[in-house]
C-alpha cells in the first residue's frame, strides 16, 4: 500500500496525524515499520521461549507483527494504541479469527492495566514516533524526554519481575540508551542488518 506521509516529520509525534492516516487507509491495509516478524522471528523465539507469555504490544498500529506472532503460537497479546480509529479497525479485523488477542485505545504514557501483569512488552517504532520533535536530536526538548521516560516507567510498572522490554528502532545507542538505563535492570543491545542498521534494545527487569 502507499504510505500516507506527513508534511513535516514532527507530525509523527501527534495523535492527529495517526488518526487521520488510519481513517484514510482502507480497513484491511497494513504497514510494518522497520522489520516484519519473518525478519526477527528467530530472535523473538529466543527471547520469548514461552508461547504462553503475556505480551503487551505498545503502539501496535496496523502492523502484522501481532497477528504473525499470534499465528506462531503467542496468543496472549494485548495491543494498545492511542488512535481509537485504528484500534476499532484492528479489533473488527481480528476478533473472530484471533479471539484471544485484545485491543485497547490507550496512551503508552499512561496505561490502565494491572501492575506486574506482563512477561513481555514490545515497542517497534512507537517511542521513535514520540521522538520526532522538530529539534536538535543531540538535545531533545524536555517534553520529549518526559514522554519517553513515562513510557518506560509504565512498561517497568507493568512487567513482572524477570520480565523483558524489547524495543526495535533505527535509533543508535547514543540517542536511546538514556531512556533505557534504570537501576535494577539490565540492558542488552543488538545490532540488526548489514547495510542499514536497526537496533534491538532488550531491557530486563
Ligand atoms: C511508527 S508507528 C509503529 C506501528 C507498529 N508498531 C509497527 O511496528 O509497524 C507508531 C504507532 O504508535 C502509535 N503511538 C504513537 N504515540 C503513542 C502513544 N503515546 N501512545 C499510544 N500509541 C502511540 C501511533 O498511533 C502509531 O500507530
Amino acid at each position: 500500500m502507499t504510505e500516507i506521509l506527513p508534511e513535516k516529520n514532527e507530525q509523527y509525534g501527534t495523535k492527529e496525524y495517526w488518526d487521520q492516516r488510519y481513517s484514510q487507509e482502507p480497513d484491511d491495509s497494513s504497514f510494518d515499520w522497520f522489520k516484519s516478524y519473518a525478519d526477527i522471528a528467530d530472535i523473538f523465539r529466543e527471547i520469548i521461549p514461552d508461547k504462553n507469555a503475556r505480551i503487551l504490544m505498545l503502539g501496535c498500529g496496523n502492523s502484522r507483527l501481532s497477528e504473525d506472532m499470534y499465528d506462531d503460537g503467542y496468543h496472549e497479546i494485548v495491543n494498545v494504541d492511542y488512535s481509537g480509529i485504528l484500534i476499532e479497525k484492528m479489533r473488527q479485523k481480528h476478533e473472530v479469527i484471533r479471539p484471544e488477542m485484545q485491543w485497547h485505545e490507550m496512551d503508552v504514557r499512561e496505561m490502565a492495566l494491572e501492575t506486574e501483569s506482563f512477561d513481555v512488552a514490545i515497542d517497534k517504532g512507537t517511542m521513535d514516533a514520540m521522538l520526532t520533535a522538530k529539534a536538535d536530536v543531540w538535545d531533545p526538548p524536555e517534553e520529549v524526554i518526559q514522554n519517553c521516560t513515562r513510557e518506560v516507567d509504565e512498561v517497568l510498572r507493568l512487567l513482572r519481575p524477570g520480565g523483558v522490554f524489547i524495543y526495535l528502532t533505527f535509533g543508535q545507542p547514543h540517542f536511546r540508551r538514556r531512556y533505557l538505563t534504570r537501576e535494577g535492570t539490565t540492558l542488552e543491545i543488538r545490532q540488526l542488518g548489514e547495510a542499514f542498521h536497526y537496533y534491538l534494545y532488550i531491557l530486563r527487569k
